[in-house]
Parts: C-alpha cells; structure tokens; sequence
C-alpha cells in the first residue's frame, strides 16, 4: 500500500516518509471551502493556500498587497474543508521580513487562527532568523527559493531563476541552510531541471517543484491555472487538466439564455 493510502492524516512526518521510500508527494493551492474539499477528496497530499491568492481571486498583478488577514481568511475556508492533506499557509509579503518577532506573530496568527498545519516563507540566508524563531515555536516551516513572487520589484521579471553560476551557488547553500535549520520541506519554483534535481538529491527533506522538472520529490501547481480558470497565464511548465474557464461561460450563457426566453425556471423548478 501507497504511504498516502496508508496515513489517516498527512503529517510532515509522512512526507519525509514519502521522499524516503521515493514516492512522488502532490501539492496544489486552495483557497476556500468548496475547492479545497475537492482537492482533498481527490488525494492531494499537501494543499497550499498560497499568497498566489492575491492573483488569482483578488486580482492583484504582484503577490505583493496579499494581508495576513486576507490570508487567514482564505486558510480557516481551506482547513473546515479538509480531513486529511496537510494544510500549509503562506506569509504574506511584510509579515516576516527583517524583523523575526513580527514573523513569529504572524506565524502564531496562522496557527491559532486559522487551524492550518505549516506555514510556507520565500528566501534563504536573509531570512534565517524569522525561521529559526517560528521553528523555536514548534511551528512548522516550509522554504521557498529559486522564482520568489514576493521579490518581483527586485527582479523586474518572472522568468527562470538561477540559470547563472553564482545565482545557482547560492540556491544550493540556501537549501543545505533550510535543511539545517530544521524545515520540513522545500519548493523550488522555476529553475533549470538539472539544478532541482541535483538540490533534492543533495538534502533529506522533500523538494517541491513548479516549473523545476521531474527530478524533484514532488510537484505543485495554482490550481486555477491547472484547471484552465487563468488563460491568460500560460507558462512552459504548466499542464492543463481542464479547461473551465470555458465550460463555465459556456454554462453561464446558457443561463443568460435560459432566463431571457424564460425558459428558466419551469414548472418543476417552482413551488
Ligand atoms: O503562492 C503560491 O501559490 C505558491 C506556489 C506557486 C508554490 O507559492
């Protein structure tokens, strides 16, 4: 039997478990009740309430203006939906950076808030500290590198990450750091194959990927984009499952319809 099949729950023991015995670890966003249950029930392993939210049901261009509030909104939606993945929250930007109590309280809201399992934070070296004050805490960190929203602005664009030497060098000592301090996982957004999968075969605790190949321990994607909501968003790494966006005009339009020849509602569907 699978290690999912055979967990009642998904703790971050389990997916240690997982990348031990080589078993590859699914992760996607959710950020309210109805989806989240889906995702659940279809066994996904780890469900990410990402500050990805910020685009992709607030409508922000950057992850940027996401609060800690909005965020807790989304996670307490997420976790009343969820009997078995674990439920990891991301920091928003402006809640951990530079000043590692304030990333402890942000941590604690979470956790206390909002009922969810880890919290997820971008960066390496530069935000040591907030990671070892959440982790003194007994809360559970998941790291960040390679593609980092929240670092747009210094940046100026999304394309692959750590392409060059130097930008590689530091995502390995960044990992081999997160290890070290004692995350429980890793995800890795958009960078070259090669350097992913060298990164999780270098560390024990499991490596996620969006856009960073197969040879990483486990995948995770917007589940807007993989279910084909976002059309605008069309990136090389990722594979859409369906395409909603145009079932759901498809449907709406035919309701539109429906209503204006009065077709809708009829005899059974009145009282
Ligand atoms: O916010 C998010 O959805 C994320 C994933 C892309 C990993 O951080």
């Amino acid at each position: 039997m699978s290690i999912h099949k055979a967990a009642r729950k998904i703790t971050t023991h389990v997916l240690q478990a997982m990348k031990a015995k080589n078993e590859k670890i699914a992760m996607l966003t959710a950020y309210d009740y109805s989806i989240a249950k889906l995702v659940d029930q279809a066994g996904v392993d780890v469900i990410l309430v990402g500050d990805s939210a910020a685009n992709v049901m607030a409508g922000y261009d950057t992850t940027l203006p996401l609060t800690l509030d909005e965020i807790i909104y989304h996670a307490k939606s997420v976790v009343r939906a969820v009997e078995k993945a674990l439920v990891v929250v991301d920091l928003p930007f402006g809640t951990y950076q530079g000043n590692s109590k304030h990333a402890l309280d942000s941590a604690i809201r979470i956790m206390k808030e909002t009922g969810a399992h880890a919290v997820k934070l971008e960066g390496g070296k530069e935000v040591e500290e907030s990671v070892v004050r959440i982790l003194s805490a007994g809360i559970p960190v998941m790291g960040h590198l390679g593609l980092m929203p929240q670092s747009i602005h210094k940046f100026g664009t999304y394309v692959v990450r750590a392409k060059d030497d130097k930008e590689a060098d530091q995502l390995r000592k960044d990992a081999i750091l997160l290890e070290k301090l004692g995350c429980f996982a890793l995800v890795l957004e958009k960078i070259p194959a090669k350097l992913a999968e060298e990164v999780a075969k270098s560390i024990s605790i499991p490596v996620i990927g969006i856009g960073a190949g197969g040879g990483v321990d486990g995948q995770v994607l917007v589940i807007h984009d993989m279910l084909g909501l976002t059309q605008e968003f069309s990136p090389r790494f990722l594979r859409r499952y369906h395409d909603l966006a145009t079932e759901i005009k498809g449907a709406v339009s035919n309701y539109v319809k429906d209503v204006r020849s009065e077709d809708f509602p009829n005899e059974k569907e009145q009282y």
